[in-house]
């Protein structure tokens, strides 16, 4: 509404207020608990003026919001800074914890003129270190095997008035606090999982208005998570090292107004008591009793005389820091499209899309009574559902008791009653509900909740073709469904944390959410289990599976892709810089395990439709890609001894490759396939003079194959940019909306909703109906069609990089995307014969456009034709061309 305000007015020549936007401490609006002794402080100017700019920025921080606001800080105030930047790294004295911070920023536009009055925002310090925590880390005194899940209680009295309260909680495992009878927060499956013998997480939380002058109560539950895992499946983790019975630790700090502090901690006088979770596993499902509730647990005037004392435990690990991203939530309630009723103790239904998340049940029925929740991807020709796809990796002899996505509820039977897992997630569309004596149910008995991590959506696509509407939206969904603090391969299977799936997806990801904070996060788990001898698992997190299998260059090149990627679309080199000695480690290793340029280390181009190319010449090329970027980042981070390295490493690779697989009289990789073609092209190793008969082949070859695709996950990552990049757009387009098998269109047309781990719908196995690993398209639509891409002399969308392909088969594409600037806007439309071309650059940035006009047609603004039309520049703006 208020967008189409400003657009009234800016019709009529009045402009949106100029200010700055968009304040952010870390990536995050006005966080609480931030540990980072730098912390990046981040802004934007809207200003929709044509060539609007920044040119002078000051910041001011201090603790008094009010003196910050007239320009004042006590902790840091930097000069009127001649600089256009739009992030800068906090550097005046040093931050003290638990302090909330207020920051401005005032900016100068372009003509020198002072923007109105300066912009305020905040954020406030955590613990800042180990050794500020008061709590003791507890837990239940019980084994590893016990199923009930533990609560834990403890209540304080007070007869001061509370002016401000925070709680910071650290889990091994998964907690939900509780103050007064009511659940803090809105956070799901708190804290993100992490290597827990090595990096702890802690959740800050303000919770001034849950306390109460007089009598409070704190109340947690703790759940297994990753870090007490009790199912049995293929990856071992029920044998993790770090494998414990859940503990917490907490500290509640209460501010009065005598200006007096006090902590409350978990220690000795918390009590302890099972409850109504009699079991929980983040990987199959709850099981819940609601007999056992024990109503007003987590309130003060309880009675828990028969409650147990609990038992200290030492920390899981000495590293204990904040969990400074956005957590996961149950973003999306989604409604039950259809129900049907089988008999009376028997209820399918179908949420309509598939998802990431829970189901909820609301229901009346006799105390005792068990209901069955199974979920499904799909089902049966007989209407029951069937998890045949994705249950083959939990172990046989534990099913009875540990059911696969399928959570258990034994009603109370004390009226109508609602259940929803606490610790555990699940893919599904459909839910069985079974009883073991009849219930009532309606369609509107049971709700879903979409749950990821609840990161910011920062671009759009929409066009003239259903399809690739439809293919935008699926990769969104299954980006999202694998989202959960670090990226998975799927969330019903496996929820492993695949690095080969993640890089391949990250440019999707980076288009479409602002997911730095997942990322980095990430990258840090990234770091906890790399070898000395630079080695990464397949998966991470992990329990220590995947130092041997499936971890090659073209699964673990996550460590130097997604820093870079980050680079690019923030233009932050922090990441990078925090990985570069890991990227090194790695790169070294490969070196000395093939000092001929060339490996054999890999999975090769995993799901392939039916050629093959050799595991060599994929991992070689992304072997490649990491020592490419390892001598960028070299570069970028001044390190000119290592530029100057690995540039020449990286020249060796691709000269191997080259020397192997490339016949240089026709361009042809190997035996010219899909695949053999489009990974060099992509990934830059192709000569310069054969690029265009390379292409031309890859273009020839899809031909011959009636524009059907022949590539497995990594051709899938390559081969549309391979042919876009290649003057070969046309061909890309007509694979991207390809509606027959095999092909991208053909799940949209048989019902996906979200992206498939197999081209063929009917594969026996290896056929999990959400993974992202070939979600590769989504970016290519903005890369290709919308031609938005960021430059990485300028990055961080300083400069944008604009080369839209006015493909035919579509009569309008529209894609935006949020930057660090603002948002850009690349609209096209067919008017006649001609194509009306918008454009919109944010403020304090700049783009170069390549218009598509090697058909002979000309460009024109304001109509007048211009005569640059190749890296033609503008100032931020909007602006309107046509190309007839
Ligand atoms: C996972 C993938 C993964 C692959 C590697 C599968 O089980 O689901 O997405 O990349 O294994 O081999």
């Amino acid at each position: 509404m208020l967008c189409a305000i400003f657009q009234l007015l800016f019709l009529f020549g009045i402009h949106a207020p100029v200010k700055a936007v968009a304040l952010k401490c870390e990536y995050l609006s006005n966080p609480i608990g931030i540990d980072a002794p730098n912390p990046r402080l981040t802004w934007q100017l809207s200003d929709d003026k044509q060539g609007a700019k920044q040119t002078v920025y000051q910041i001011t921080v201090g603790t008094d919001s009010l003196a910050v606001s007239n320009g004042q800080g006590i902790a840091w105030q930097t000069d009127k800074v001649n600089s256009s930047t739009n992030l800068i790294a906090y550097a005046g004295k040093a931050l003290q914890p638990y302090t909330k911070y207020f920051w401005s920023i005032s900016l100068w536009d372009k003509d020198g003129k002072k923007i109105a009055a300066p912009t305020i925002a905040s954020f406030e310090t955590g613990l800042m270190g180990i050794k500020n925590w008061k709590g003791y880390w507890i837990s239940d005194d019980h084994d590893i095997n016990t199923k009930p899940a533990s609560y834990f209680r403890k209540t304080f009295e007070t007869g001061k008035k509370i002016v401000s309260a925070r709680a910071y909680i650290a889990a091994a495992g998964l907690y939900e606090l509780y103050i007064n009878g009511k659940k803090v927060g809105d956070h799901r499956l708190d804290p993100m999982y992490t290597r827990f013998d090595r990096r702890n997480l802690y959740v800050s939380y303000d919770v001034t208005a849950d306390l109460q002058t007089g009598k409070n109560a704190i109340g947690v539950i703790l759940g297994n998570g990753w870090y007490n895992f009790q199912s049995v499946g293929v990856w071992d983790f029920e044998r993790a090292p770090w494998r414990n019975r859940p503990a917490f630790c907490l500290d509640l700090h209460v501010t009065y107004d005598d200006g007096s502090v006090e902590t409350i901690t978990s220690d000795k006088s918390w009590k302890t008591s099972f409850g109504p979770i009699i079991y929980n596993s983040i990987y199959t499902g709850e099981q819940y009793d609601a007999r056992l509730e024990q109503p007003g647990w987590d309130t003060a005037n309880f009675d828990d005389t028969k409650w147990n004392g609990i038992a200290n435990r030492q920390a899981p690990s000495l590293n204990i820091v904040s969990q400074a991203m956005q957590p996961i939530r149950n973003v999306e309630k989604i409604i039950c499209k259809s129900m049907s009723k089988i008999n009376d103790t028997t209820y399918i239904f179908d949420m309509g899309r598939n998802i990431a998340g829970v189901s909820q049940i609301t229901l009346n029925g006799d105390s005792g009574t068990i209901v069955r929740l199974t979920h499904a991807e799909r089902l049966y020709k007989n209407g029951y559902p069937d998890q045949s796809n994705v249950d083959y990796f939990l172990s046989t002899p534990t099913r009875k008791s540990d059911p696969f996505s399928t959570d258990i509820y034994k009603l109370s039977g004390k009226g109508q009653e609602t259940f929803m897992p606490r610790f555990n997630y699940k893919g599904f569309q459909y839910v069985e509900v079974t009883s073991n004596k009849p219930i009532s149910l309606t369609k509107e008995s049971l709700v879903a909740y979409f749950m990821h991590s609840d990161v910011e959506p920062t671009g759009s696509i929409s066009s003239s073709s259903e399809l690739i509407n439809k293919l935008w939206a699926a990769s969104n969904a299954s980006y999202l469904s694998n989202l959960f603090g670090y990226p998975t391969d799927c969330p019903q299977r496996e929820k492993n944390g695949w690095t080969g799936d993640a890089h391949i997806a990250s440019e999707t990801g980076l288009y479409n959410f602002d997911g730095i904070t997942i990322y980095e996060k990430w990258m840090a788990d990234h770091r906890d289990e790399q070898q000395p001898n630079g080695v990464l698992p397949s998966i991470i997190p992990t329990d220590g599976w995947g130092y041997e299998w499936g971890n090659g260059p073209d699964w673990t090149s996550t460590i130097a892709i997604i820093p870079w990627n980050v680079y690019l679309f923030y233009g932050d080199p922090k990441l990078l810089s925090d990985c570069y000695g890991n990227i090194q480690r790695y790169v070294n290793h490969i070196n000395e395990l093939y000092p001929t340029g060339l490996t054999t280390w890999g999975l090769g181009d995993w799901a392939p439709v039916k050629s093959k190319t050799p595991v060599e010449l994929t991992s070689s090329a992304y072997y490649y890609v990491d020592v490419n970027i390892l001598a960028k980042a070299a570069k970028i981070l001044g390190k000119a001894g290592d530029y100057a390295k690995y540039s020449t490493l990286a020249t060796k690779i691709k000269d191997a490759i080259n020397a192997k697989y490339l016949n240089p009289k026709t361009g042809i990789y190997a035996e010219g396939h899909q695949t053999e073609q489009s990974v060099p092209l992509c990934w830059g190793i192709v000569p310069d003079s054969l690029k265009a008969q390379a292409a031309a082949h890859l273009a020839d070859s899809v031909a011959a194959n009636n524009f059907h695709l022949d590539v497995g996950i990594l051709g899938a990552k390559a081969i549309l940019n391979a042919l876009s990049e290649n003057g070969q757009a046309q061909t890309a387009y007509r694979l991207a909306s390809q509606d027959t098998y095999p092909s991208w269109g053909w799940w949209i047309v048989n019902g996906a909703t979200t992206l498939y781990e197999n081209w063929n719908i009917n594969a026996p196995r290896d056929l999990s109906l959400n993974h992202i690993m070939f979600g590769e398209i989504d970016a290519w639509l903005y890369k290709a069609l919308g031609g938005i891409k960021p430059d990485e002399t300028q990055p961080g969308f300083k400069n944008i990089l604009l080369s839209p392909n006015f493909v035919t088969g579509l009569d309008h594409f529209e894609a935006t995307h949020t930057g660090p600037y603002g948002k850009i806007i690349s609209s096209w439309k067919r008017v006649g014969k001609g194509i009306n071309y918008a454009v919109t650059v944010p403020a304090n940035s700049t783009a170069s456009i390549v218009f598509p006009t090697n058909d002979g047609k000309k460009v024109y603004a304001n109509g007048k034709e211009l005569s640059i039309q190749n890296n033609y520049q503008l100032q931020a703006g909007s602006y309107e061309f046509e190309i007839k």
